[in-house]
């Protein structure tokens, strides 16, 4: 499978089977995410990674978008470890986060995995219920695990705006 057919064949999966992530999948997920760039090579990312039926229930009283999945990685970045770019400060930690999380969720897909990215989280009560130290700013989750038999792409799956839209060739 090329990297393009790997990237097209994934989408976002929101119905999971009961079935739990084996732990070398899980550290193949995570090796993918330790090898990913970050600014100045920081790696200012924290990974809380959710397995347990007790971390799984937390996680739901913080959001609704588990689908069912078995495994969950919130992606952090510690807020002390994170460049700030000196021309205005801009914070790279979110960023960070976020391309570590896309390495993973396309190690994942290439495991025959599903996943689904998950912004929509009440960042107080992730805070709360995993004890997140004061530096730690959770940035996204990464809920990931065996998809559901009838699970299938949205509709919005399939949309995408042309190239033409979205780049300037100058
Ligand atoms: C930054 C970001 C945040 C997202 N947050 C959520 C979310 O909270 N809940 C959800 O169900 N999907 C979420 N998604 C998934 C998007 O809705 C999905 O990627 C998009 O509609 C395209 O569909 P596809 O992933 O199936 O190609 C998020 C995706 C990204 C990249």
């Amino acid at each position: 499978m090329t990297f393009l057919e790997l990237a097209q064949a994934r989408f976002s999966t929101r119905k999971y089977k009961d079935t739990p992530v084996e732990k070398e999948k899980l550290e193949k997920i995570l090796s993918a995410g330790r090898i990913a760039p970050t600014a100045k090579n920081d790696q200012p990312q924290v990974i809380y990674a959710v397995t347990s039926t007790e971390g799984l229930e937390k996680l739901d009283k913080c959001t609704p978008c588990r689908f069912g999945a078995q495994a969950a990685l919130i992606v952090c970045y510690d807020k002390t470890k994170s460049w700030k770019r000196p021309h205005d400060g801009k914070e790279h930690g979110d960023i960070d986060a976020a391309i570590v999380q896309t390495h993973m969720m396309l190690q994942a897909e290439e495991l025959g995995l599903g996943t689904v990215w998950v912004c929509f989280y009440d960042p107080a009560a992730i805070i709360t219920e995993f004890e997140l130290p004061e530096d730690i700013v959770p940035s996204s989750i990464l809920m990931v695990g065996y998809k559901a038999e009838d699970a299938q792409p949205s509709d919005r799956h399939s949309v995408r705006k042309p190239l033409e839209e979205t780049v300037r060739f100058v």
